[in-house]
């Protein structure tokens, strides 16, 4: 009976393996554990008939030491597999290399300050797709058919037809694309900034680029006045540069606004006496302006005289350059992290 159950265990314990801590211990608990077969066989040695307790006895310390074997065995195996995965990913014995601490871009410390100044002011943030139909970015915004803006020159275009149409595809040129998505969705009362990426043929220099970013406004209720915008870009001009600053309105033309006017504002660097920053001329212009155009608002689908409103432009890059005394546009899309983590608490 004990012979019978000792060959068996024999077998048991030669086909066995173990893969994990947990099978480890199961194993001992089994085989090498005081609660285990074997203490119990040996206890049943004392009730086997006497001549047959010696060999028996030999029997059962043969399986023991097989067991104890195969545990030690089982174990190693174990414990170098860890140590082997432990040392695939860890060596602990390499130098610590120096991490590169990245910084925030001068562009999102301004773009950032930007969309504060405003959102203290009840403007909220809109965003839309870089990637546009004509309608969006050029005819709803009263771009004539034959706009120069719209020509190849300008203009990145995905497919374009022989003759203009509304679904021409294209990179925008600017983020008053957004501005047409948010009348066209949303009753006034707008009051929304649109900060974004857009894109323009031209050839990189220190001065221009084909990627820059703007952050424009609109502001839509019931009699909104040309004095609104003033007040707002006033009020802006004072946060973002200093209470000091003054702001200029020069007329101009843009076709989605009617009055328009750039924006200038005084210059910050000289206080207005004249540096080379604004060319001795004490004003450094940031941006456009002007009351929305009611075709602008009829193309929209708001009504032209129950509502007017305003809108602004104004380019990240030129901002930044201006307050930072950066004077190569192509710096901001170098990425050499020396550059950018001049601005750091800036
Ligand atoms: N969209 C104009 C530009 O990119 C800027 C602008 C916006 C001017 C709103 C007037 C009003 O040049």
């Amino acid at each position: 009976m004990i012979a019978d159950r000792v060959r068996e265990y024999i077998v048991e314990i030669e086909k066995s393996s173990v893969s994990n801590k947990e099978e480890l211990e199961a194993f001992r608990m089994r085989f090498i554990s005081k609660k285990g077969v074997l203490t119990e066989l040996f206890d049943g040695l004392k009730s086997a008939p006497a001549e047959d307790r010696r060999a028996l006895g030999q029997e059962l310390n043969a399986l023991k030491n097989l067991a104890q074997d195969r545990f030690k065995e089982f174990n190693e195996t174990i414990e170098n597999g860890s140590e082997k995965e432990l040392s695939a990913t860890v060596d602990l014995s390499l130098p610590v290399t120096p991490g590169e601490q990245g910084a925030l871009h001068p562009l999102s410390i301004v773009k950032r300050r930007i969309i504060e100044i405003f959102e203290r002011m009840g403007f909220n943030v809109s965003y839309g797709p870089e990637i546009e139909k004509d309608w969006y970015n050029f005819s709803a915004l009263n771009f004539a058919d034959n706009h120069p803006a719209r020509e190849m020159q300008d203009t990145f275009f995905i497919s374009k037809s022989e003759v203009a149409t509304r679904e021409d595809v294209l990179l925008r040129t600017h983020t008053s694309n957004v501005q047409v998505r948010l009348m066209e969705r949303q009753k006034p009362p707008i009051r929304s900034i649109m900060p974004g990426r857009v894109f323009r043929n031209e050839a990189i220099s220190a001065r221009a680029h084909c990627v820059f970013h703007q952050v424009e406004g609109l502001y839509i209720d019931r009699s909104v006045s040309f004095k609104d915008l003033k007040d707002t870009l006033y009020h802006f001009a004072k946060e973002m540069f200093g209470k000091d600053t003054k702001i200029r309105l020069r007329p101009s033309y843009f076709p989605f606004t009617e009055p328009s006017a750039e924006i200038d504002v005084s210059c910050f660097i000289c206080g207005g006496s004249g540096c080379n920053i604004c060319k001795h001329s004490g004003w450094v212009e940031i941006g456009g302006s002007g009351m929305v155009d009611p075709n602008v608002l009829e193309n929209c689908g708001i009504d032209s005289n129950e509502y007017t409103g305003f809108a602004f432009g104004m380019g990240v890059e030129r901002i930044t350059m201006l307050r930072y005394g950066i004077n190569d546009l192509r710096l901001f899309t170098e990425n050499d992290i020396r550059f950018i983590r001049q601005f750091q608490g800036a």
